[in-house]
């Protein structure tokens, strides 16, 4: 049952500190090392890979989509990430080297179970990123990683998306592990920060009413556009469909960099921009351009809506609201930056008088093709 909260979905976002701390439990040893030891691909297959492909649908799609900045920089594999509904229709080439990771929270989705038996077919190995226990997708796969969120009632993925990263992360740190690719002081520095991630998402859980407050101010508005860049781009992708499945909003997600080519055009007077902003630690000229970024739409009206870390005080002239979440690894930032997006169409979509956890003309999961 619902415990106490108003809808299956903010029980479900309340409860990702501990779906994550639960994905990660036993697949870290005190040395800090991976054991993912039920990932039954023997290791030789994984040493032999040469390609990685992702395939899934909607919110799984977008934690594809983070991995593949994981995958690629940690294992130095080439990551493609497809749209599963896509994938099969362009005769995707496969053959017996290349490892596909198939992730859906519901194990049912017909679009990805159809993605994965094409890709077996040509002789890939398929192994399953799943929160349920023995559905389809992971009983034909040949090898599976279980998130551990628990049952995911709401419609819209929040806990369920949050495991999904995490298992992305761990496959793809115990792929470099594997391969003894980039194993140093930076991924000891990830995995000790992987370990304790259940707590950052919980401070940022305790400092989200402004947001709602935000949110139901923003009620009465057509839509809403959300920037960001690197593992931020896929962040706002999810809560520009958040905003979308939930509100009934036009909502729409872009690469800040894509911005002067065209999108910029969009930008009117009080048009509520949400602009992920990536750590200025890490790879600080993206932080440096998405920053102007944000002085170019505010200069043209823009309504700037801005997740930044806590410290980053450059973002804060250009904020008219500004969401702190805490200093996290580059390549981590999105399981602290989905939060307050979760948080936010949740609440305007109470707000507009909504039905949160069964949002109309949309199923759980989504069996046909
Ligand atoms: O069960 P799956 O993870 O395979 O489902 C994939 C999508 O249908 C799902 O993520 C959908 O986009 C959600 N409603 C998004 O909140």
């Amino acid at each position: 049952e619902k415990g106490g909260y108003a809808s299956f979905m903010l029980k479900e976002i309340a409860e990702q500190p501990k779906a994550v701390a639960d994905t990660l439990l036993g697949r870290i040893d005190t040395a800090g090392r991976l054991t993912l030891d039920e990932v039954r691909i023997p290791a030789a297959v994984l040493r032999e890979a040469d390609k990685v492909v992702v395939i899934a649908c909607g919110t799984a799609f977008h934690a594809g989509l983070i991995a593949k900045y994981a995958i690629e920089h940690w294992t130095r594999i080439p990551c493609e990430v497809e749209l599963a509904s896509e994938f099969r229709y362009r005769d995707p080439i496969l053959d017996r080297r290349t490892l596909v990771i198939a992730i859906s929270q519901s194990g049912e989705t017909m679009d990805t179970l159809m993605a994965l038996r094409h890709a077996r077919e040509q002789g890939a190995k398929v192994l399953a990123i799943c929160n349920t226990n023995g559905s389809t997708i992971p009983r034909e796969s040949d090898a599976v990683l279980y998130t551990h969120a628990g049952p995911e009632v709401a419609v819209a993925s929040t806990k369920a998306f949050l495991t999904q990263l995490v298992a992305c992360y761990l496959l793809a740190l115990y792929l470099g592990q594997v391969r003894g690719t980039k194993w140093g002081d930076e991924i000891h520095a990830v995995v000790r920060e992987l370990a304790r991630i259940g707590d950052e998402v919980d401070r940022v859980l305790e400092t989200m009413e402004p947001v709602r407050a935000l949110a139901r101010s923003l009620a009465h508005k057509d839509t809403v556009l959300f920037l960001g860049r690197h593992v931020g781009y896929p962040v706002a992708l999810e809560g520009a469909l958040k905003l979308k499945e939930l509100a009934y909003m036009h909502a729409e997600g872009f690469a800040a960099g894509e911005l002067k080519h065209g999108p910029i055009a969009l930008i009117e007077d009080d048009l509520p921009v949400v602009v992920v902003v990536p750590s200025p630690r890490g790879r600080s000229v993206l932080h440096d351009k998405i920053v102007s970024n944000i002085q170019e739409i505010r200069a043209r009206g823009a309504r700037t809506i801005v997740i930044a870390e806590e410290g980053d005080e450059s973002v804060a002239p250009y904020a008219d609201h500004l969401i702190r979440v805490p200093a996290t690894p580059t390549l981590l930032q999105p399981l602290v930056a989905t939060v307050p997006l979760q948080v936010f169409a949740c609440e305007l979509a109470t707000a507009r008088g909504n039905e949160v956890d069964q949002p109309r003309n949309l199923a759980k999961s989504v069996t046909v093709e």
